[in-house]
C-alpha cells in the first residue's frame, strides 16, 4: 500500500494495533482507532515494546473525526462486518472523507462470495472448518455467533457500498468463499 516514512494512515477497528505500529515503524504518521479501551490498551503495549507511538483513538467507525492532514491510506481489517448495511455504508463514507483524493482504501473482512443459492453449503462449511478448541482462537460457537447475529454481506452489496462511497475498485481478492479483500483509489 505504499506506505512509509511520512505517510499518514489511519486504521479503523485498530484491535491491538499490530498494523498501526507496523506503519509507525515504518516511520509513518499512523492512527490507531477502536471503540475497545482494552484493544486501545494493549496497543499501546505493543507500540511501546517497538519503540513507537502512533496515535490512539477511542472512537468508532461512524464518530471518528479525523483532524490533520487528510490520510494517505485508511485501512480496516476484519471489523466492518460490526455494522448492519445501513451503517457500513456510512462508515465508508466517514473513511473517503479522511483520505486525500488517489489515497488508498484497504478492507479485509468476511464477505460472502458465493451465489446466494449456495449459502447453506458455504455457511456450514465455515463454521465446520474454522472453529478452534477453546483456548486457542476463535471457535466454533464463535463462527455460529456470527452467522447468527453479525452483519457480514455479498460481496456485490460492499462493491456497491465502495463506489457510492467514493472509490474506484483497484483490486479484489477472495482467498475462501467467506473472506475477501479489496483495495480502493479514492476518487
Ligand atoms: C476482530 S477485531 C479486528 C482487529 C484488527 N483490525 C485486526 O485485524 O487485528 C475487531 C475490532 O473491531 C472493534 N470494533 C467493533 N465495533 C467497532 C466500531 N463500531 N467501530 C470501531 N471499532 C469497532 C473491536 O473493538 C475490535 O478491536
Amino acid at each position: 500500500m505504499g506506505v512509509g516514512e511520512g505517510s499518514h494512515l489511519v486504521d479503523l477497528a485498530c484491535g491491538t494495533g499490530s498494523l498501526a505500529v507496523q506503519a509507525a515503524r515504518r516511520g509513518a504518521v499512523a492512527h490507531g482507532v477502536d471503540v475497545s479501551e482494552e484493544m486501545l490498551a494493549f496497543a499501546q503495549v505493543r507500540a511501546e515494546r517497538f519503540g513507537v507511538g502512533p496515535h490512539r483513538h477511542r472512537a468508532g467507525f461512524l464518530d471518528y473525526n479525523h483532524s490533520g492532514p487528510l490520510a494517505d491510506v485508511v485501512t480496516t481489517k476484519s471489523a466492518l462486518h460490526q455494522l448492519q448495511d445501513l451503517w457500513k455504508q456510512q462508515a465508508l463514507l466517514n473513511a473517503a472523507g479522511m483520505l486525500r483524493p488517489g489515497g488508498t482504501f484497504y478492507l479485509w473482512d468476511v464477505i460472502l462470495g458465493f451465489e446466494p443459492t449456495g449459502a447453506d453449503r458455504h455457511l456450514q462449511q465455515w463454521i465446520d472448518t474454522a472453529g478452534r478448541p477453546e483456548g486457542e482462537g476463535f471457535t466454533r460457537a464463535d463462527f455460529e455467533a456470527h452467522v447468527r447475529d453479525e452483519f457480514s454481506t455479498y460481496d456485490w452489496i460492499i462493491e456497491g457500498m465502495l463506489r457510492r462511497a467514493g472509490f474506484d475498485i483497484v483490486s479484489r481478492a477472495f482467498p475462501s468463499p467467506t473472506h475477501a479483500e479489496f483495495c480502493c483509489r479514492r476518487t
